[in-house]
């Protein structure tokens, strides 16, 4: 019988930003992509279904599962616009990946800083299918907690140097400026959202509201830009102007989730999206032509979070920096579960007794 059955490897927000800044950020962005990349390439292994969500007035809570038969995963993510106003985060997130064998735990990790990481590195993944091969300049829409690690992704993985930056709130843009400012970025701030698309190739909206909101109209969108559209990711949470989609060629992670909750939600339930695993798995195309206008209409889909665990437990190994935590219960004999409790019982009444 194997020791210690009771503990679980706990990858805290500390051991986290810990294992990130020991990898380096861009080099975790890379890393984390191949993974995410080898899991659409597998993508029929996986059991795959649209998150469970439970929306209320100001925000969303969702589960999000998946499985390729021998590991288990999901995780908890919220969305509440309204939280920053309250020093909350609008994104928080934990997940665990299990053993599908044994359905025991091998891994629980906060996953607030892996979502963010995760959302940039399949942003990125899709670019690098769906973008110019030649773009470099990116306008940066909604400079929030997602913003520096979808610019260092874009940055890792196809060079992207130049960011023009926008925000309703300009502290926003500012601190995202400040936090990008040694890291090899040239930066503009834009007054507008349609000054910020002037000479990019890629367009990233990553804003979060409750509502639909028209972050980008079709005048905003020239031939041949690649548009990154992030922050729509619940019913009646867009940010492009329907014009814009009936342009574009729209790719998605999985089709029966990104009607719920994409820019797609906006279209005729039959009007033709490419699925992502398809592009990279080289069974349909990506970009054909430097004219085209390209769409990653993100929502963020289970497996991305699955290799995003996948590739965090891989490194436990090499850098050894996380924590165990005490989260099942392991009695000496499988089925004395209750004669547990009263030994623990009788433990406690002895450590209180006087001597
Ligand atoms: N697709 C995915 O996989 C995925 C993953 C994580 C988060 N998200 C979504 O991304 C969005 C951003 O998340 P975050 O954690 O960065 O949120 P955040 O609240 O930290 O930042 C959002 C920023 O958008 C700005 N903003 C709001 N409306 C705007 C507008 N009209 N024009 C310009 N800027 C505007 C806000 O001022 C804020 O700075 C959320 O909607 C979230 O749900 C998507």
């Amino acid at each position: 019988m194997p020791e210690n059955l009771n503990l679980v490897p706990f990858v805290s927000v500390e051991a986290m930003m810990d294992l990130v800044l020991s990898i380096g950020t861009e080099r975790f962005l890379r890393e984390l992509a191949g993974y995410i990349e080898a899991d659409f390439h597998r993508w029929e292994s996986f059991d795959k279904t649209p998150r469970v969500a439970s929306h209320s007035r100001d925000g969303v809570i969702e589960l999000m599962p998946t499985s390729d038969g021998r590991l288990y995963g999901f995780k908890y993510v919220n969305g509440h616009p309204k939280n920053t106003k309250s020093g909350r985060q609008t994104v928080t997130a934990f997940g665990v990946l299990s053993d599908v064998d044994s359905g025991y735990p091998v891994l629980l990790s906060e996953m607030t800083i892996l979502t963010a990481l995760r959302t940039a590195a399949t942003s990125a993944v899709a670019a690098r299918h769906l973008a110019r091969s030649n773009a470099r300049c990116m306008a940066l829409i909604g400079n929030g907690a997602q913003s520096e690690f979808q610019a260092l992704a874009f940055k890792a993985l196809l060079g992207v140097d130049r960011l023009r930056l926008h925000d309703i709130d300009p502290a926003a843009s500012r601190r995202c400026r400040d936090n990008l400012s040694a890291l090899g970025f040239s930066i503009e701030i834009c007054g507008s959202a349609e000054q910020a698309v002037e000479g990019a190739d890629i367009v990233t909206t990553v804003t979060a509201d409750k509502q639909n909101a028209t972050i980008l109209t079709d005048n905003m969108i020239g031939a041949g830009m690649h548009i990154n559209a992030v922050g729509g990711d619940c019913p009646g949470k867009t940010e492009l102007h329907r014009d814009i989609l009936l342009r574009s060629d729209i790719f998605v992670e999985f089709p029966p989730q990104t009607r719920i909750e994409g820019e797609i939600q906006q279209l005729d339930k039959d009007h033709p999206v490419t699925e992502l695993w398809r592009v990279i798995a080289g069974s349909a195309p990506g970009r054909t032509r430097a004219d085209q206008i390209t769409l990653f209409d993100s929502v963020g889909f289970a497996t991305e979070d699955f290799s995003a665990l996948r590739y965090v437990r891989d490194k436990l190994s090499e850098t050894g920096r996380f924590d165990t935590l005490d989260l099942l219960a392991d009695p000496d004999e499988p089925r004395d579960l209750f004669g547990m409790l009263l030994r623990r019982q009788a433990l406690t009444q002895q450590a209180a007794a006087p001597q």
